[in-house]
């Protein structure tokens, strides 16, 4: 399954990621957690998204693109992906539906996460990430065991730079202006489905498998048949679901 989730910047993207990539048996492919690998090794990548990323802005188009555009053509990406932050703009939609159509294939759902501003501050404000597993946590939502350390692994758990009260407006901004119009995008397209993204992480993660199941029952019997991907047919007429 080729899979895209979009939402608001704490709309628990990373947090359902986990989980939905492992029910799919697919890889999840976080740009943001990219980016933070790199610019906590120092890479030239890192220094140059950091700037970008420290001020809530996004980092260029065509820097993010090159950077999924390798990442899609390693070997674990070939039978499906789950992707987590990108695309965030019209132009890296557009890439990416090239690069899958150049591909023979085309991406089966965008899953939208709907949840409110005044819940994404309450989420973003006690987020925690273990420093070695990523594993996303919540101080109060989904707290760990002992604070300060990863339940998973024992690892550090620490909080976003970009979890500070200005820079949260600035991406809910950002979010709005750039990133919005990606959900008419793929409406028009046919492939988008939007859940309830509110309430406990477990019934939002049940809620994401449940509207996920049409298309992956379809991807699955396309497989089977042989007919596989559906590049070039009918993207565009369907209606999105909303919740
Ligand atoms: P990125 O890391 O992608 O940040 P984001 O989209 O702003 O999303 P977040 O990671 O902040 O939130 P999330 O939706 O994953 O929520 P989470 O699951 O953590 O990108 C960071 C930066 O990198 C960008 O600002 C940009 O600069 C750059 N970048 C990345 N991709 C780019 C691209 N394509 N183009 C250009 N630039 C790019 O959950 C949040 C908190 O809520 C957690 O604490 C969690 O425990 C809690 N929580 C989750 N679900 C629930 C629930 N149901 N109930 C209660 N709490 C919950």
């Amino acid at each position: 399954m080729r899979l895209v989730l979009v939402g608001p910047p704490g709309a628990g993207k990373g947090t359902q990621a986990q989980f939905i990539a492992e029910h799919a048996a697919i890889p999840k492919i976080s740009t943001g957690d990219i980016f933070r690998a790199n610019v906590s090794q120092g890479t030239p990548l890192g220094v140059q998204a950091k700037a970008f990323m420290d001020r809530g802005d996004l980092v260029p188009d065509d820097v993010t693109i090159e950077m999924v555009r390798m990442r899609l053509l390693e070997d674990d990406a070939a039978g499906g992906f789950l992707l987590d932050g990108f695309p965030r703009t019209v132009p890296q939609a557009e890439v990416l539906d090239v690069m899958l159509r150049d591909n023979g294939t085309r991406l089966d759902v965008v899953l939208e996460l709907v949840v409110d501003d005044d819940e994404v501050i309450r989420r973003l404000s006690g987020r925690r990430t273990c420093r070695t597993c990523n594993r996303i946590w919540h101080v109060d939502f989904d707290p760990p065991e002992q604070a300060g350390v990863c339940d998973v692994d024992g690892g550090e758990l620490f909080q976003r730079d970009d979890d500070k009260a200005e820079t949260i407006a600035n991406r809910l901004a950002v979010y709005a202006e750039s990133t919005a119009p990606l959900v008419a995008y793929y409406a028009s397209r046919g492939v988008l489905i939007g859940i309830d993204a509110t309430g406990p992480v477990d019934d939002v993660t049940e809620r994401a498998i449940d509207a996920l199941r049409p298309a992956r029952s379809a991807e699955q019997a396309g497989r089977a048949s042989g007919s596989g991907d559906r590049a070039g047919d009918d993207a565009g007429d369907g209606e999105p679901a909303r919740p």
